[in-house]
């Protein structure tokens, strides 16, 4: 009989992961509390771009796999892994409201023996602490006697086409017991599973690893702003430093951070830091340069139009590119809305092309964008703006297009350079 997985959460990471237990011959159960995200799965819809239909059809047709919004299936379940959001509160502090919400939801059907591992990414302490205390109280058993608890953090690097099956799995648990069960259970859909000494390790190498990309990332845009200065290209110093085969790794710069993670996750760490008296100071430092990004682009973008006698206010200014990053449909937290932000505050009229989000949707905080579409990419609509920002470098789009249509280019992301397109012809920031 096949291993039963219960996958809560079918979002970026959830559905993904749903998809290699399915793969690796579990039978997978996806809850959502998002019965449109439901009814999508079991119609053999995907409703995320780089995933296609046509996986989440395979997927179906084995028969293995089935969506729903009733968390009473926990009872029959082997496993459920919990995939729910960890975002900031407005006052920048954790919540984890979704995790506990799932938690309450789950606990009622709980039964022994079965595995729970948490995956949203969190502060250390928050699996064998919080979530150990509402699933206990909700289900009456204990953690690590009646049930099995872990923590195990998602890698999932959307649109990247290395698989979930391929990215080296952690997993900490509550007692060697609990972790040699998720060794067992993430062994079915991951080809290598790492365990680690603790919930609170597996928690805390999640964390340094998105510190660590956001501290570079910082520190490749501060060198980008003296650089530029000494009118040095840091993607030319970039690509030469890249030659060292030892102790260098190469970041690039950009219009500011994005996405779920690293704008998000190291402020839990800065959270808890706090409790143990105790500062976060590169956390913030580099959480300070890279939200001074978009408004070092609007700097550089406010002279390009300087050089042709033209002022922000009043501009039609194009974004090119509205997701966070390459290829993807993913929005959130993206550094376009703050350009977007912060250009139309100065007068400038604003548009965006991108092939990935042909709709802006509802979002928490910009809802003043919701509803407003993509232009379409022809050479007719693009002489219509005086400027355009390359803020993501999506494949496929026609920069030679762009630059023959649009009088200004500012370029966040060397898209043009790697398109071959002389760089006398466009502006860097
Ligand atoms: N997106 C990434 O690349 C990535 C990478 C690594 C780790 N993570 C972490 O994984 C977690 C999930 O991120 P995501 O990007 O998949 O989020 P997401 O918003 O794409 O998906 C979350 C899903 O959870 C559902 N949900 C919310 N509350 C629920 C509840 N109470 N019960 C059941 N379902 C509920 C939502 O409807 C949604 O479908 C976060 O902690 C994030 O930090 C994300």
């Amino acid at each position: 009989m096949s291993t039963k997985i219960a996958i809560v959460g079918l979002g970026y990471v959830g559905l993904p992961l749903a998809k290699q237990f399915v793969r690796g011959g579990a039978d997978v159960f996806g809850l959502d509390v998002d019965q449109s995200k439901v009814d999508a799965l079991n119609q053999g819809r995907s409703y995320i771009k780089h995933i296609p239909s046509e996986e989440i059809a395979d997927i179906k047709d084995t028969g293995r796999f089935r969506a729903t919004v009733d968390f009473s299936v926990v009872s029959e379940m082997d496993a459920v892994i919990i995939c729910v959001p960890t975002p900031l509160t407005k006052y920048r502090e954790p919540d984890l409201s979704f995790v506990l919400t799932t938690a309450k939801s789950l606990a009622p059907h709980l039964r022994k023996g079965t595995l729970v591992t948490l995956e949203s990414t969190t502060y250390p302490g928050t699996t064998d602490g919080e979530l150990r205390e509402a699933l206990e109280k909700g289900s009456h058993l204990k953690a690590g006697q009646d049930f099995h608890l872990a923590y195990s953090p998602e890698r999932e690097d959307p649109g990247n086409a290395k698989s979930v099956q391929t990215i080296p799995k952690l997993v900490g648990g509550l007692t060697m017991a609990c972790r040699d069960k998720a060794v067992e259970i993430y062994s079915i859909a991951i080809e290598s599973v790492i365990p680690v000494g603790s919930c609170r390790v597996a928690e805390a190498a999640k964390l340094t690893e998105n510190i660590f990309r956001s501290v570079n990332i910082a520190l490749v845009n501060e060198l980008k702003v003296i650089y530029e200065r000494m009118g040095i290209d840091v993607w030319d110093v970039i690509e030469a430093a890249s030659s060292k085969p030892f102790g260098y790794m190469p970041f690039y710069p950009g219009p500011g951070l994005g996405g779920h993670c690293i704008p998000i996750d190291p402020f839990y760490l800065t959270w808890k830091a706090r409790e143990f008296g105790k500062h976060t100071r590169f956390i913030e430092l580099a959480g300070e340069i890279n939200n001074g990004m978009p408004g070092y682009v609007v700097v550089k973008v406010a002279e390009a139009l300087n050089g042709v006698a033209k002022s922000l206010k009043g501009s039609r200014i194009l974004i090119v590119g509205l997701a966070y990053k390459a290829n993807v449909d993913d929005m959130r937290e993206s550094p376009s809305f703050d350009l977007m932000g912060l250009l139309q505050s100065q007068g400038a009229k604003i548009d965006y092309y991108d092939p990935f989000i042909p709709e802006i949707g509802p979002t928490r905080e910009h809802q003043e964008w919701t509803g407003k579409r993509s232009i379409e990419w022809t050479a007719d609509n693009l002489r219509e703006f005086d400027l355009a920002i390359i803020a993501t470098d999506h494949r496929d789009v026609d920069y030679q297009l762009l630059i023959d249509s649009v009088g200004i280019v500012v370029d966040t992301r060397n898209a043009l350079k790697k398109a071959g397109i002389d760089s006398k012809s466009y502006w860097k920031a």
